[in-house]
């Protein structure tokens, strides 16, 4: 490290306040400050400026209908196609550019562009193919496919034709694959035989034939996109499959009208960990979902039509859904999509695409900017990334050094970086600074987004004192919100709203929405999230239920109990750790080590497999039976233990603790 450098670096260490770059705020999207003020005046009906973001073909009557919470409704009485909203209106001004930025892992293959015209064009084909195999309006088609176009394209028909459609993760195991279409009552599916993975072609149909044996109702049509042509593994379809490319062939020039539907219609489904061991199936609806997600990559990402706007999620999450496809096909942007991984073929790869795209915002995850931080500086020095403008991270806490090192290694001091909290449920960005108004405080999400009534309370529902930890809450509904849990009214209300509302109460002031986040306020009002207070895990960003990994290890033959927790990693935030007791007979060895890891892996996918599984004759327990997860945590991170003595069996943790150690 140069001097200068290192000069550099000790002062970036002490500043822990950054002021929006001059140069960005001259040309934000958002740069008045009256905005929050404005927004808490007019609530709710400030939410018009997000509805004018979209073309309507009915306007709506209402903003909101608060009659019935917490079932809300936004925009009623409007109707929309989001397709329509993402295509058709683009054409005649932007028709002749690019929509999305296909970047192709191999680096010997042809990347792919598609202008609005030519999106338009297959967007109708396949909607027209859809609709001939017998999608009709209101059926969920499942896709599960890995990050090439055809999938936002698969989606958009979707939309075009007024079919909800359920994505499920690639990486996701073929179990996690017929769970999901059982619980949305799914007869189509939309999928790929495979992708490249760190320069191998990967089989992804075999995976997926797996997971159709598993599905215990008819499936009518399953549509396979070649993605692997000549370096494929030679699969015969099935009488009911159909190859993606002649499907659109077939369809050629077709032209599918966007259905009209009504703003508090089903957009999509898209399932997600909580507590219990059964994904949920988190609810979106046309008008208030697409709403927020272009009001937000309006007003957060500063998304103009002439960017080129890059968010590496997979489309497979909820961050791909809301800001690679809606949001930013909403504004009529060029958004990239990035099939393989950041360190391949080299660690540079990113940077080399930023570079010959000459990209503007880059939109990740705290996880990978670790990873990049960990690789070395070298590798964004060796490109010209002087074309982004902003920086933007989701998924998890980003600690202010890695924050510090994205500012100074990526953006160069002069992009902002919004630090955006949200989740699958919120549908799009709740908690972040307007990168063109606020100071940033690395570490610290920001304020909530204008009109939006996020506040940190105590178990009463009370707001805490600033620099108090306590519990994140909305106490406003929000037009990006999920409806409901897929037919499970009463769980929707049990897993969001039950622990601060009066369930009883028919007025809007007596409902909160918990996130299951904890959380501190500063007193300038910004929010530093600090994590779960669910069993819920966060791994790379990646949202993993501890039920659900404890019932796959469960069904390993010969463990008769497992407790899984979170330990911290470098890279991943967090890491599986599981405590495993096998049964009389089973030998605590290697082999069955595998068996647990391959377990986990066939019944979610090789996102949940475990960093360490430590083997233990008992598990530290409460005088009541409950297992002290709390410990578990404290054993795997190697943190001194507090007192242990209210445990029926004190001596087990010792034990536990040797073998985490490594002795
Ligand atoms: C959980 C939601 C939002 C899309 C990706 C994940 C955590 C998310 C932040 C952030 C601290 C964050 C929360 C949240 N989280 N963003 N900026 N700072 N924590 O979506 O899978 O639904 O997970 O991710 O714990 O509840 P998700």
């Amino acid at each position: 490290m140069s001097e200068d450098t290192a000069e550099l670096e000790a002062r970036l260490e002490e500043q822990d306040e950054f002021e929006p770059p001059a140069e960005f705020v001259s040309q934000a999207n958002v740069s008045d400050d009256s905005i929050y003020d404005e927004f808490e005046e007019d609530w709710p009906e400030c939410w018009e400026r997000a509805a004018e973001l979209l073309d309507w073909d009915e306007s709506y009557d209402e903003v909101l209908d608060a009659s019935n919470p917490p079932f809300y409704e936004w925009f009623t009485g409007g109707k929309l196609n989001a397709s329509a909203n993402c295509l058709d209106r683009h054409l005649d001004e932007r028709g002749d550019e690019a929509a999305i930025e296909w970047v192709g892992e191999p680096t010997d293959e042809e990347n792919r562009t598609y202008t609005y015209e030519e999106l338009h064009r297959e967007v109708n084909e396949f909607a027209a193919a859809l609709k001939e195999l017998g999608v009709g309006e209101d059926d969920v088609v499942t896709m599960y496919m890995p990050m090439i176009p055809e999938l936002p394209i698969a989606m958009l028909a979707c939309a075009r034709i007024g079919a909800p459609h359920s994505v499920v993760f690639a990486g996701f195991s073929a179990e996690a694959l017929a769970t999901r279409m059982e619980s949305a009552d799914s007869e189509y599916l939309v999928t790929a035989n495979g992708y490249y993975r760190r320069g191998d072609p990967l089989d992804h149909y075999e995976k997926t034939r797996e997971g159709l044996g598993d599905v215990g109702h008819d499936v009518s049509d399953v549509v396979v996109v070649d993605r692997l042509g000549e370096h494929g593994h030679g699969h015969d379809l099935e009488s009911n499959e159909r190859y993606y490319r002649d499907l659109v062939d077939e369809q050629s020039g077709a032209e599918v009208e966007p259905v009209s539907r009504d703003a508090e219609d089903m957009l999509f489904l898209m399932y997600t960990s909580g507590t219990t061991g059964q994904p949920k199936g988190v609810k979106h609806t046309t008008g208030g979902y697409l709403a927020w997600t272009a009001w937000t990559s309006q007003a957060v990402l500063d998304v103009k039509p002439e960017d080129t706007y890059f968010c590496s999620a997979d489309i497979g999450w909820i961050t791909g859904h809301s800001y690679i496809v809606y949001g930013p096909l909403a504004l009529g942007t060029t958004t990239m999509m990035y099939e393989g991984t950041p360190d391949h073929p080299e660690r540079d790869r990113l940077w080399e695409i930023i570079e010959e795209y000459e990209t503007t915002q880059l939109y990740t995850a705290p996880t990978a900017i670790r990873a990049f931080m960990k690789w070395g500086s070298q590798y964004p020095e060796q490109h010209d990334l002087s074309s982004l403008r902003l920086l933007g991270t989701v998924g998890e806490p980003i600690n202010p050094k890695a924050w510090k090192w994205y500012y100074k290694h990526v953006g160069d001091e002069s992009c902002p970086i919004v630090d955006t909290w949200w989740q699958t449920e919120t549908g799009g960005m709740m908690v972040t600074t307007l990168p063109g108004v606020k100071t940033m405080k690395p570490g610290s999400a920001g304020p909530p987004l204008p009109g939006v009534d996020a506040q940190v309370v105590d178990p009463n529902g009370d707001e805490v004192a600033p620099g108090e930890a306590g519990y994140l809450t909305v106490q406003k509904p929000w037009p990006g919100m999920l409806r409901t849990l897929y037919q499970n009214d009463e769980r929707y209300i049990e897993e969001y709203w039950a622990e601060y509302s009066d369930t009883q109460s028919d007025d809007m002031d007596d409902w909160v929405y918990f996130p299951e986040d904890g959380a501190k306020i500063d007193d300038d009002g910004y929010i530093t999230v600090l994590g779960r207070v669910d069993d819920v895990l966060n791994v790379s960003g990646h949202r993993l239920g501890t039920m659900e990994i404890e019932s796959a290890i469960v069904g390993v033959e010969g463990v008769a109990e497992a407790a899984v927790v979170g330990g911290k990693h470098d890279v991943k935030g967090e890491a599986v750790y599981a405590y495993v007791i096998t049964e009389d007979g089973y030998d605590e060895d290697d082999e069955m080590r595998s068996r647990i890891e391959e377990g986990v892996e066939d019944a979610i996918g090789p996102i949940a497999r475990p960093e360490q599984v430590v083997f233990t004759p008992e598990l530290p327990k409460t005088r009541s039976g409950k297992i002290m997860r709390r410990l578990l945590e404290d054993i795997a991170n190697g943190e001194e233990l507090g007192n242990t003595s209210t445990l029926r069996n004190p001596d087990v943790v010792e034990d536990i603790q040797r073998k985490v150690g490594g002795d």
